[in-house]
């Protein structure tokens, strides 16, 4: 029988796997492992705002379907996306005498899935792992993908590894107990999707703003299976970014990570930087000639309608300039751009000149 929650199956080097959105998914995730063979134990890894109620519902539904399933719980926030969390998680394992066999479980938003998934690619040199994502921004980017990875005090995931999860089976109706800003900031990675590859999810995006704001069931939860349909067709394209389409998925990024940098990651939200990166590069869009003013003015229309900011009014420029530099040395040199030629239509720039980005910087913190 087709499985009408299944949003995509993603392709990769090593096989394949589903990608699922429900409401009520989580209770039946014993019947989604065993589809996937897995029989546990299963050693769940959540943080102190999601262990009650969803790691204790992914516990118990795993149990109801004959598999051990134990909980480990991590403090919520980056901080804990760091060697000594997945220190403590290695000790809890060896306590438990986790097999190779065994499955490590994520269950809550990008942290809780970067550590385990880059607990589970280390330990015994790799067990199976499989996605919960419980945030937004988890269910339509994080889990997707196989990125793992945790902090350094020098930088954001800069030790991790491409490990591919057995499964990502997301339960929508967990969004009901996210907090409104982590909800907008979540829907700004969808509507990115949409920019770069899907004319009308942005449609979609524009009717039902408020009703996907209140996150009702239905179209939520289709809107989330879209989105995570277009994250799962280019990881599968360009599993490890070296094709030139996976970086697509940076649209709003260059800007975006410079201003959460810039503000010692205390002011923006990761999807609140992108959406004001989304205003600058639709900018420079325009002033390149590659786009129309309306493109631009739908930017704005649509993020504001999510609470999304648009501008990063006292920032200082020369210190987002200075974080963009310093991320361009990792690109041997220059800022590449991912501009939009048309709605759903985009593609990588190398050659936008210094001015029009300064330009666009300092007219975004004004
Ligand atoms: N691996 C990737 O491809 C990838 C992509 C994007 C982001 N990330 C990473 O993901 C992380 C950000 O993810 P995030 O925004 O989910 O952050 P997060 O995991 O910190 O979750 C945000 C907050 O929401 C809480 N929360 C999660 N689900 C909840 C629910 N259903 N109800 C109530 N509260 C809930 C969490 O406890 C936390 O306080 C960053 O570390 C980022 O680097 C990874």
């Amino acid at each position: 029988m087709a499985d009408q929650d299944l949003a995509a199956v993603v392709q990769h080097s090593g096989g394949s796997y589903p990608v699922v959105a429900g409401w009520g998914v989580l209770n039946d995730l014993g019947h989604r492992f065993a589809d996937l063979g897995l029989n546990g134990p299963a050693y769940i890894i959540t943080d102190s705002n999601v262990m009650n109620p969803y790691g204790r519902t992914a516990q118990r539904a795993l149990q109801s379907a004959g598999i051990a399933a134990h909980c480990f719980v991590v403090p919520a926030g980056e901080p804990s996306k760091s060697f000594e969390s997945a220190q403590a998680v290695y000790d809890w394992l060896v306590e438990r005498r986790a097999e190779r066999r065994h499955v490590i479980v994520a269950v809550g938003g990008g942290v809780v899935g970067d550590l385990a998934g880059f607990v589970a690619a280390t330990y015994l040199r790799g067990m199976p792992f499989v996605q919960v994502p419980t945030s937004m921004a988890a269910m339509v980017d994080a889990s997707i993908g196989g990125k793992v990875a945790v902090n350094l005090p020098q930088a954001k995931n800069l030790v991790g590894a491409f490990y591919q999860p057995r499964g990502v089976f997301a339960d929508v109706q967990t969004l009901s107990t996210l907090g409104k800003r982590e909800l907008s900031e979540g829907w700004a990675e969808a509507i990115k999707h949409g920019f770069i590859l899907d004319p009308d999810l942005v449609d979609v995006f524009e009717e039902h703003a408020e009703s996907l704001m209140d996150v009702e069931p239905e179209i939520s939860t289709d809107v989330i299976r879209r989105s995570m349909a277009i994250k799962a067709e280019i990881v599968s394209q360009d599993e490890r970014e070296t094709l030139g389409i996976r970086i697509l998925l940076n649209y709003g990024h260059t800007i975006g990570h410079a201003l959460e940098a810039s503000t010692e990651y205390g002011r923006f939200f990761h999807g609140e930087g992108v959406s004001v990166g989304m205003i600058g590069v639709a900018h420079m869009a325009q002033e390149l000639g590659m786009i129309p003013q309306d493109l631009v003015d739908r930017h704005y229309q649509l993020l504001e309608r999510f609470n999304l900011p648009t501008r990063a009014a006292g920032v200082m420029a020369s210190d987002v300039l200075r974080a963009m530099s310093l991320d361009k040395k990792t690109e041997s040199g220059s800022n590449r751009w991912i501009m939009l030629e048309d709605v759903g239509k985009a593609v990588v720039r190398s050659d936008v000149p210094t001015d029009l980005v300064e330009k666009t910087v300092r007219e975004l913190v004004e």
